[in-house]
């Protein structure tokens, strides 16, 4: 790879350990997908944030590294950690658990990362512009990020994603060049799609078709940014998508003359809701797969307070947006209704499995594709409407 001198000087280990080790992983990773150079980012989000996925030996890697004097270059962020740091008592997170949590934090606070923990950054300021290149990790946050802003990220892991941090720059392959940003996979969606479990169960749906190719959409008419957040999650979770395209809605559309195509009615959206749930009665509803928007807790603060749902339900977010949720008075309702808005982590990376619920409700296919193997729980998939009040 050609390197610039200052990166050389990286390399060398003239600028330190820690990026010295960063900008390795860095030329590694070009080699293997044969980039030319490095490319400047703008902003990085690091995933393997909670102590449920990266445990023990993760802690040790990030204290290491912190050690070293590893610092950022960059504005970067966090995935959703493993509990809310502020109300994890009154949640149930087990205590072990959460000193672990607070330690993890601490490292990444140290490496001069902003402890927002969120996978809807673009909620809370965080949008990178058209062609603007980034280094994120979270697989929702990336498909939105190419998709519906237009820049460019890979989908990184946690350490590379960390390297790019550290080093101020990414190698330049994959989704960062035009002539990769190209749909083979053509999908024209002949029903109407108006509620947010309608395109959580159109991105599982398409997720497991596409695979690895981008999907290109025709007949979406929804510009909505909860809707395509949802769309884009499923996808990924389901398949693994890092870009798609809406015809008239998203800034780029690109593709191949090759492409595959498929049709979607109201035949398979239908099969894929009633494949997705279980039916069953939840005790726990979590609303914000992806991080709610504040319309999104806005309206789940207007449903309950006109009906108390018949179980516990928590709407998962940025802290930010919590912060400007209480200020428009969305709490109250939410909490006298028996909810409750949870920041810093959402129902997939906190130990839900260790906090006595077995059945949880979402709207998302991304919650419903994970919380089975990732939390143990049984999933009743549904708009809000049903599965607060079953
Ligand atoms: Fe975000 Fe957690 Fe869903 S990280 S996309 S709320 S599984």
């Amino acid at each position: 790879m050609k390197l610039t001198k200052e990166e050389q000087q990286m390399f060398n280990g003239e600028m330190g350990e820690a990026a010295q080790q960063s900008m390795e992983i860095l030329v590694a990773l070009g080699k293997i997908y044969g980039a030319e150079k490095m490319v400047e980012i703008s902003s990085a989000q690091i995933s393997g944030v909670s102590y449920k996925t990266i445990g023990q030996a993760g802690l040790e890697y990030l204290d290491d590294l912190a050690r070293k004097g590893a610092r950022v270059k960059i504005p970067t962020f966090l995935n959703p950690a493993g509990m809310d740091v502020e109300q994890w008592e009154e949640m149930r997170i087990p205590k072990d658990f959460a000193k672990k949590q607070l330690e993890v934090l601490d490292a990444y606070g140290k490496m001069g990362i902003m402890k927002t923990c969120t996978c809807t950054p673009y909620f809370i300021g965080i949008r990178p512009k058209k062609g603007e290149h980034v280094a994120w990790a979270e697989s929702s946050a990336v498909a939105f990020c190419n998709s519906v802003l237009g820049a460019r990220t890979n989908r990184e892991g946690g350490p590379s994603a960390l390297a790019g941090a550290i080093c101020g720059v990414t190698p330049e392959y994959g989704l960062h060049k035009d002539e990769n940003r190209v749909a083979k996979l053509l999908v024209t969606v002949k029903c109407e799609l108006k509620t947010v479990a309608d395109f959580g169960a159109l991105g599982s749906y398409v997720g497991k078709m596409a695979k690895t190719n981008y999907p290109a959409f025709e007949g979406i008419k929804s510009n909505k940014e909860e809707h395509l957040k949802v769309l884009g999650a499923s996808m990924a979770a389901t398949g693994s998508v890092p870009l798609f395209f809406i015809k008239g809605v998203t800034p780029e559309w690109n593709i191949a003359d090759d492409a595959q195509r498929i049709e979607i009615t109201e035949k398979e959206l239908k099969a894929t809701r009633a494949e997705i749930d279980s039916k069953l009665k939840p005790n726990l509803v979590t609303i914000g797969c992806p991080h709610a928007s504040l319309d999104e807790i806005g309206q789940i603060a207007e449903m309950v307070s006109k009906k108390k749902p018949t179980c516990e339900f928590w709407v998962c977010t940025a802290r930010k947006t919590k912060e400007d949720a209480i200020k428009k008075g969305y709490e109250k309702p939410i909490l006298a209704a028996g909810g409750r808005i949870v920041a810093d982590t959402c129902m997939v990376v906190c130990p839900l499995e260790q906090m006595g619920y077995q059945i949880t409700g979402t709207n998302s296919g991304k919650a419903a594709a994970y919380l089975p193997n990732l939390c143990k729980q049984r999933v009743a998939f549904g708009d809000a409407e049903d599965i607060l009040y079953r």
